[in-house]
Formats: C-alpha cells, sequence, structure tokens
C-alpha cells in the first residue's frame, strides 16, 4: 500500500489530560483525508505532532515508509510537511512576499534577493491558482487571501503533504468554493492532504476517506463513499444529532434594539453602514444575512460600543445607546458573541475562570469593597464549564491550552450566562462540532423563548433559515429586505444577498 504517512499507535499527553491516546491515521498518495472529531477529541494535537510541534510520547511516525522523528517544524518541512493552521501564524506587518519567504530568503551576495523571491512566489501563485496580491500588508487583506498566503508558504518551502486544520471555518461561502478548487488543483499536482473540519457536507464533497477520532481514541477509518453524515454525526458524538433545530413559533414583545438612520465607517474610513434601520423585538431571533463586507461587522461593532456611529440612532429598551464605552454598553443589558474570538472574546493568557467574568468581575458578588472574590470567580466558571459543557481539564487552565472549539463554547456560555436582554450572536458556531451546535442552537432559541432579543449574524445559511423569526437582508450597508423563513428558501436569499429586490421595486426602503 503507498502510504506518504502513517502515524502509529500515537500518544500524547498533558497536564490532566490524554489527548491522543493511541490514535493510527494512514494518508495516501493523491487522497484527501478528513480528520473528524468533537471540539476537543485531539485533531490538532495529532496534527502539531506530526508537524513537529509536540513530541508524543509514545508511537511511531513513517514517511514514504522509514520511521522518522519529527522533533520540529523544520524538520517536518524538510520532509515535505507542510501545515495552515487553525489560527494563522503570519506577521501583520510584512508583506505577502516577505510571509512567504521568512526564514528561508534567497540571498545574494549576503542580501535578500527580493526580485527572485517575488518571481518564485509568482510562479507557485500561478500554478496553483492561488491569487494573491505579493506587496499588500498582511493587515489589509481579506481572511481568504491571508489563509491563501498560508498555503504558498507551505508550497514555497517545497511541501508535498499538506495538513489543514479547519481551513473552512473562518471563510465566507465563495471562498471555500474557492478553496475547493485549489485543494483539487493541490491533488492533481502529486500533493496528498489532511482536512480538518466540522462541515460534513465538506467531507462528502472533496474527501476520499475519514478518520473519526473521540475523546482522543480512534474510532476508525471510513471510505467516504461508504458513508454519510447521519453515520459520521453518530460516530464522532457517540449519539444521533439532529441537524435541524426544533423550535415553536415565537411572540414577539416590545422593542429591545431599535436602530434608525445609522452611518458607520469602516477601518479604512469608507461608509459601509448607510442609512440602516432594524429593529429586534423582545422574544424573537432576527437573522441578518449578508455577502460578508457588506456592513455587517461594522454594525454590530457600532452596536456594541467598539466602533463610532458616524450618525444616527441606537436605542436599547428605548435608551439612545448611541456612542457609550463597551462596559456601558455592556452594563445596559448588551451580550455579544464576536466574530473574532481571539480578538474580542477571550484573554488567552488568562484563566478559563478569570475570563468567565471578564465584564463582571468589578461587580457583586465577584468583588467586594475593591477586592476580588476567587471563590465566587471559580464558582461561577464552574457552573459555566458544566452547563455549556466547556472541554477544560480545569477551571484554572489557561485560555489559550484549550482546543478551538472549547474556547467558543466557553464565551457563548459565559454571553448567555449572563442573561442580556439583547444577545448579539455574530458567527455563534463556528468552529464548533455538529453535536455542540445542536446544542448551542437550543441555548439561542431558549433564550428568545425566555422573552430576549437575539440578533443573529452568519454566513451560514441553514443556520440563519433555521433559527431566525425573520431574516433581514443586508446589502450595501442597508437593510434592503425582510423576509419570513418560512417563505423563502437558500436560493432566494442568495438572490437578495446579491443585491436583486424583491417585487417592491422603486422604495427606498423596507424597514
Ligand atoms: N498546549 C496544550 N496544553 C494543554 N492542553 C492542551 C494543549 N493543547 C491541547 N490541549 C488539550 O488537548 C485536548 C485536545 O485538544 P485539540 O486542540 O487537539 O482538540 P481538537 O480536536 O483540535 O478540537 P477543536 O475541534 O475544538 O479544535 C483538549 O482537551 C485540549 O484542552
Ligand atoms: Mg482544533
Amino acid at each position: 500500500m503507498d502510504f506518504v504517512i502513517e502515524m502509529l499507535n500515537i500518544r500524547k499527553e498533558f497536564p490532566g489530560i490524554v489527548a491522543n491516546d493511541n490514535i493510527t491515521l494512514q494518508l495516501k498518495k493523491g487522497e484527501i483525508h478528513a480528520l473528524l472529531g468533537e471540539n476537543g477529541a485531539g485533531k490538532s494535537t495529532l496534527m502539531n505532532v506530526l508537524f513537529g510541534l509536540y513530541q508524543p510520547e509514545k508511537g511511531e511516525i513513517r514517511v514514504n515508509g522509514t520511521k522518522v522523528h519529527i522533533s520540529n517544524p523544520n524538520i517536518a518541512n524538510e520532509l515535505g510537511i507542510g501545515m495552515v493552521h487553525q489560527h494563522f501564524m503570519l506577521i501583520d506587518n510584512f508583506t505577502v512576499t516577505e510571509n512567504i519567504i521568512l526564514g528561508k530568503e534567497p540571498k545574494k551576495s549576503g542580501m535578500i534577493d527580493m526580485k527572485k523571491a517575488e518571481k518564485e512566489v509568482q510562479e507557485i501563485s500561478e500554478k496553483y491558482g492561488l491569487k494573491v496580491d505579493p506587496h499588500s500588508k498582511i493587515a489589509d487583506i481579506s481572511v481568504g487571501m491571508q489563509q491563501r498566503v498560508e498555503i504558498l508558504k507551505t508550497l514555497y518551502r517545497g511541501a508535498d503533504i499538506i495538513i489543514f486544520d479547519e481551513p473552512t471555518a473562518v471563510l465566507t461561502p465563495q471562498e471555500i468554493h474557492e478553496l475547493i478548487e485549489i485543494m483539487r488543483t493541490l491533488i492533481k499536482e502529486g500533493k496528498s492532504i489532511i482536512l480538518i473540519t466540522h462541515k460534513l457536507k465538506e467531507i462528502m464533497e472533496v474527501c476520499d476517506r475519514v478518520t473519526v477520532i473521540r475523546k482522543g481514541k480512534g474510532i476508525g477509518t471510513l471510505n467516504v463513499r461508504d458513508t454519510d453524515t447521519h453515520e459520521l454525526a453518530n460516530l464522532m458524538v457517540g449519539r444521533d444529532v439532529l441537524f435541524t433545530a426544533e423550535k415553536t413559533e415565537g411572540h414577539p414583545g416590545r422593542r429591545v434594539l431599535d436602530i434608525e438612520n445609522l452611518f458607520v465607517k469602516d477601518s479604512r474610513g469608507v461608509q459601509v453602514v448607510k442609512g440602516l434601520n432594524l429593529d429586534v423585538k423582545a422574544g424573537e431571533i432576527v437573522g441578518i444575512a449578508g455577502v460578508d463586507g457588506n456592513g455587517q461587522s461594522e454594525l454590530i461593532e457600532a452596536i456594541t460600543g467598539l466602533r463610532k456611529a458616524e450618525n444616527g440612532g441606537i436605542r436599547l429598551k428605548g435608551k439612545d445607546i448611541t456612542g457609550l464605552r463597551p462596559r456601558q454598553v455592556t452594563e445596559a443589558g448588551v451580550g455579544h458573541i464576536p466574530e473574532d474570538r481571539h480578538k474580542y472574546g477571550l484573554v488567552l493568557d488568562y484563566t478559563i475562570g478569570e475570563n468567565m467574568v471578564i465584564q463582571t468581575y468589578y461587580q457583586k458578588p465577584m468583588s467586594k469593597n475593591g477586592i476580588l472574590n476567587v471563590k465566587e470567580i471559580y464558582k461561577k466558571a464552574r457552573s459555566i464549564i458544566s452547563d455549556f459543557d466547556v472541554r477544560t481539564p480545569s477551571e484554572y487552565t489557561k485560555a489559550r491550552s484549550l482546543s478551538g472549539g472549547n474556547q467558543q463554547k466557553a464565551i457563548i456560555g459565559r454571553e448567555i450566562d449572563r442573561d442580556p436582554d439583547l444577545l448579539i450572536a455574530a458567527q455563534p458556531t463556528r468552529g464548533l462540532d455538529v453535536g455542540a451546535i445542536e446544542f448551542i442552537h437550543k441555548r439561542l432559541i431558549e433564550q428568545r423563548d425566555r422573552g430576549k432579543a437575539v440578533l443573529l449574524v452568519s454566513f451560514e445559511l441553514d443556520e440563519i433559515l433555521n433559527l431566525s423569526d425573520r431574516i433581514a437582508v443586508i446589502y450595501e450597508g442597508a437593510i434592503v429586505e425582510i423576509v419570513d423563513p418560512k417563505q423563502t428558501t437558500e436560493q432566494e436569499l442568495g438572490l437578495l444577498m446579491a443585491g436583486s429586490r424583491k417585487e417592491k421595486a422603486g422604495e427606498q426602503s423596507h424597514v
């Protein structure tokens, strides 16, 4: 059998946890091999072992049949193994080219030969259809393009085996489509791929085989054509999973959020929210559907006080909250599950306990007379961890050591637990496994049923269609249509999001 990579009986421990317990994964040449498992199952750990970032306690790795010791990522590179990480590892104020060649710069009389570097990058990027702008700074390009830079980086180093750790979690549907094409090109050019993803549809669409792990243990490897999404979900979670959330008719009450004629500029000073009107009532979930970059991020930042509103008004339960600082907005009764969990969600070097009280530590009972009540803080953390099934060795563990999906569950738990009148959920299930998604959907509906207002922003149209009582379509910075989810389809939503209008052509505003 032609295996390019064999990981045999791998064991990797961390303090208090066995992350990989006797796992075996064999990659055939020219295949796309999915690695599937719940949040915290040990997928990233196993791939970090293969990439030389962690040393296993037990087990053997073979590359093209030869036993190897991958003691650091440079050795992985030399063996032709490249990795595109779950959280990108690029330098923000370097250009695309500088990032790609970093540590492997072509030299001419002791100096970096930039001309040669640019030419090489250009060649690889054309060969694999990876469009990038070589001179742009990382900070100025889209997430999709940053990912292409990560891929180019591995190819520039000569990778034949490419590990993708949840590459599609951060991408828009359009970008996912492009990435799938790129992966197919890579295979045609003789590469082999290991793909970690929680999206079962993607596995069915592009993968040849899939290895399933659960709680650190290998469950088995299947041919994708012999299985389906229900079996895969069952294997990884250990029970049946409902793919559509059940909910009863909503009973919307008074307006909780009321936005009138809002104007907001983005970081480059361009007006991206332009005269937006929207309201969310108590006891309803309003979903915002839109193509990325139509002002949805800036809208949320304006509501939560992270960005200045140029004009217009934002009211919460009738009270003007326009221009308040983030803490004041929080105190007024707004919860926020942010799109970027590392930037606004968690302080990675704080413990999970500290992160759970990041907005409330100065209030009773977390503080008394200006002194932190550590006992109360960790009691609160324990209750959120158990309520939301955050898989962590303890509440004293640093947030950084949690798996990506468990970091996300911790943030969602903290925000729902504060029981805000308005809960803003931006891409709430990004990076979550199917079982966790089912659970979080239930909790969002439960908030609605308790009379809270929920504003949901998501690129997953099934999520929007499934959860929302009303769908607000955002296009070029304004809500152009309010749609009843029961009376629409993904296709119709797609068209509206692309700017086509329903029958009411000619009207200025539909809100
Ligand atoms: N550097 C570390 N230090 C301590 N514990 C760690 C470290 N990295 C991972 N872990 C633990 O190992 C386990 C497996 O984590 P891993 O990141 O491999 O999960 P995963 O399958 O990639 O999950 P997700 O789908 O959420 O990304 C988790 O319990 C995690 O908390
Ligand atoms: Mg992971």
